[in-house]
């Protein structure tokens, strides 16, 4: 039996991070076997990638397709094997931030991206859980939040086209979805996630 892809989406510090944590660990109490990934990374070649990512002011068409890269390392070396094996596999980021990141907010063309998301066919998420947070969230003026990744310090009109980006790609897959307000205090947020996983995953 094949593993379930599960994605995690939001702009910088919406909390994905933990929330993956914790869907794997619930999973993972439930008896499934668990991989958790992360994009840019989740293998060695693509965690390079990553590093590149995060430190260079890069072209955004070059740029896009050093994300592109690094997820099909990820893809190939990390997810497609573990859900073969039956795993199921907790991504951070995925194709959406593509479109939210490199469409939404730096206007490349979405053809260009859509061109390059079929040519791949790549799997697709079964579940994709968006942590939706505003990006004046006090939470986000805290200074760990703030490290020199150029790509987390890009400012709140960006981090807003990329909120917009985001609701916009759930309104359009509502099937695939699950959208959990992450303005809501940590207690919240974590008996939402727990509603959205048992309803969608048990
Ligand atoms: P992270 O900090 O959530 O791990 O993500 C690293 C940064 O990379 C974050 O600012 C979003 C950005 N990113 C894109 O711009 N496009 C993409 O396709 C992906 C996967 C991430």
């Amino acid at each position: 039996m094949s593993g379930r892809f599960i994605t995690f989406e939001g702009i910088d510090g919406s909390g994905k991070t933990t929330a993956c944590s914790f869907a794997a660990a619930w999973l993972r109490k439930q008896g499934r076997s668990v991989e958790q990934t992360r994009e840019p990374g989740g293998s060695p070649t693509a965690e390079e990638l990553r590093s590149l990512l995060l430190k260079s002011q890069i072209e955004p068409r070059a740029e896009l397709l050093l994300f592109v890269a690094a997820r099909v390392e990820n893809i190939v070396h990390t997810v497609a094997p573990a859900l073969a094996a039956g795993c199921d596999v907790i991504c951070d980021r995925y194709w959406d931030s593509t479109l939210a990141y490199q469409v939404g907010a730096r206007g490349l063309d979405a053809g260009l991206v859509e061109n390059l998301r079929s040519a791949l066919d790549l799997p697709e998420p079964e579940l994709t859980i968006l942590m939706d947070l505003d990006p004046q969230h006090p939470r986000l003026s805290q200074p760990d939040l703030l490290d020199d990744d150029h790509l987390d310090n890009a400012g709140l009109a960006f981090q807003r086209r990329i909120r917009e980006a985001f609701l916009d790609l759930s309104r359009r897959h509502a099937e695939r979805y699950v959208v959990i307000d992450a303005n809501a205090p940590l207690k919240q947020v974590s008996g939402c996630l727990e509603a959205a996983l048992s309803e969608r995953l048990s």
